[in-house]
C-alpha cells in the first residue's frame, strides 16, 4: 500500500517523502519537475515525471501501485506571479485538482491530505486567525486554493472521499541535517532571500515597507518549520486512516515575527553582517498574519516545536552547504 505524493520533488513535498520513508511507508512520487528538483529525492524512490492534469499519468500510477492515500503538494504558489498569470494558476491548481479527484474516484482511492494556504483568508479582520474566519482571498493563488478546498468538500459529499486541508502560514527552514531545503528560481521567500546576503549572493535585504501599523513598522508573519509542518501531514494521514472525518486546519506557531525581527535573528544565527535597505511596500501584503493552530493541536495532537531561531539555523545549514541550491 503506497502513498502517492504529488509535487514530491518540491520544497515541502521532498521533506514529506523523506519523513514517510523514515516511517517505513511505501511512497510513489509524481512531479512535473517544472519547479521541483529530482536531486531532492532519494535515488531509489519510485518517481514519475509528469503533469497531474494528464489523466493517463495518474491512471498509470494507480494501475501500477496500490495507492491508499494521496498527499497533494503540486501547485503553483507565487502570489505575485498569480496576479500576472491568473489563468495559468487556475489551470495548474484547480484543473489539476479536478483531474486528481476524478482519478481517485475512478480508482477507489479515498484519502487526501492537501496543502492549502493562509492566502485563502486574505486580509484578516483580526489575529490570530481561526479556521472559521471568512475566506476572502486577495489574489488568484489564494482563490485557487479556496476553490480546491471546495472541490474536495463537494467530491467528499458525493463520492465518499475524506480529506484534510492544511492551511500553511509561512513555511521555512530545512531538514535538520541540512541535506535538503528550499530552492526556488528565482527565490521569492523572505528567509532564503535574507540568507543570500551572508552567503555573498546579494548585497543587502530589502524590507518591503516599514510604515505598516505594527510595532516596528514591518509586516508580521507566523513562521512554521518545514519538519514540524510535515509532522502535521503524517498526523493528518493517521487521522484519516483511523476513520477521522474531513477537516480543515491552520498550521502556524501562533507567534508573529516582523521582517526586522527575522533579519535580526538571521544576524544572530549566522554571525555575519546583514545590510538592510528599506524599499516600497509589496502590493497585496497584509500587515499581520498569525494563525490560531489550536484546532490542529486539539484534533490532530500537533504541536510545532521549532522557533524562528531553529528555523533560520536549519535553513542556514542547507544554504551554506548548497549556496547555489540543487545542481541542475
Ligand atoms: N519580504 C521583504 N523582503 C523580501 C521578501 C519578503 O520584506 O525580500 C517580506 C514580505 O513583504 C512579507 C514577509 O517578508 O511581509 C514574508 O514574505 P514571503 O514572500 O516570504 O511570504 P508571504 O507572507 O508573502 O507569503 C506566504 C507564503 C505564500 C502564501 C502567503 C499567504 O509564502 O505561499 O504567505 O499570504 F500565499
Amino acid at each position: 500500500m503506497a502513498v502517492l505524493i504529488c509535487g514530491g520533488a518540491g520544497y515541502i513535498g521532498s521533506h514529506a517523502v523523506r519523513a514517510l520513508r523514515e516511517q517505513g511507508r511505501e511512497v510513489v512520487v509524481l512531479d512535473s519537475l517544472r519547479t521541483g528538483h529530482r536531486q531532492s529525492l532519494p535515488a531509489d524512490v519510485p518517481f514519475v515525471e509528469g503533469d497531474m492534469r494528464d489523466p493517463a499519468v495518474l491512471d498509470a500510477i494507480f494501475a501500477r501501485h496500490t495507492v491508499e492515500s494521496v498527499l497533494h503538494f503540486a501547485a503553483s504558489s507565487l502570489v505575485g506571479e498569480s496576479m500576472q498569470l491568473p489563468l495559468q494558476y487556475f489551470s495548474n491548481n484547480v484543473h489539476g485538482m479536478q483531474v486528481l479527484l476524478e482519478a481517485m474516484v475512478r480508482h477507489g482511492v479515498e484519502r487526501i491530505v492537501f496543502s492549502s494556504s493562509a492566502a485563502v483568508y486574505g486580509e484578516p479582520d483580526s489575529v490570530p486567525i481561526t479556521e472559521e474566519a471568512p475566506l476572502r482571498p486577495g489574489n488568484p493563488y489564494g482563490e485557487s486554493k479556496r476553490i480546491m478546498e471546495s472541490m474536495m468538500r463537494w467530491a467528499a459529499a458525493a463520492h465518499g472521499l475524506r480529506y484534510v486541508s492544511l492551511r500553511y502560514f509561512n513555511v521555512g527552514g530545512a531538514a535538520a541535517d541540512g541535506s535538503i531545503g528550499e530552492d526556488h528560481r528565482p527565490e521569492s521567500h523572505l528567509i532564503p532571500l535574507i540568507l543570500q546576503v551572508p552567503l555573498g549572493r546579494r548585497p543587502h535585504i530589502t524590507i518591503f515597507g516599514d510604515d505598516y501599523d505594527t510595532p516596528d513598522g514591518t509586516c508580521i508573519r507566523d513562521y512554521v518549520g518545514v519538519e514540524d509542518l510535515i509532522e502535521a501531514h503524517t498526523l493528518a494521514l493517521r487521522h484519516l486512516e483511523a476513520g477521522g472525518q474531513s477537516d480543515v486546519f491552520n498550521l502556524g506557531s501562533e507567534q508573529g515575527f516582523s521582517v526586522r525581527q527575522m533579519i535580526e535573528t538571521a544576524r544572530r544565527v549566522t554571525g555575519r553582517p546583514l545590510p538592510v535597505v528599506v524599499g516600497a511596500r509589496r502590493p497585496g501584503d497584509p500587515a499581520r498574519l498569525v494563525a490560531s493552530s489550536r484546532k490542529a493541536g486539539d484534533v490532530l495532537g500537533w504541536q510545532p516545536r521549532q522557533g524562528v531561531d531553529e528555523i533560520i539555523a536549519s535553513a542556514w545549514r542547507w544554504h551554506s552547504r548548497h549556496p547555489a541550491g540543487y545542481k541542475k
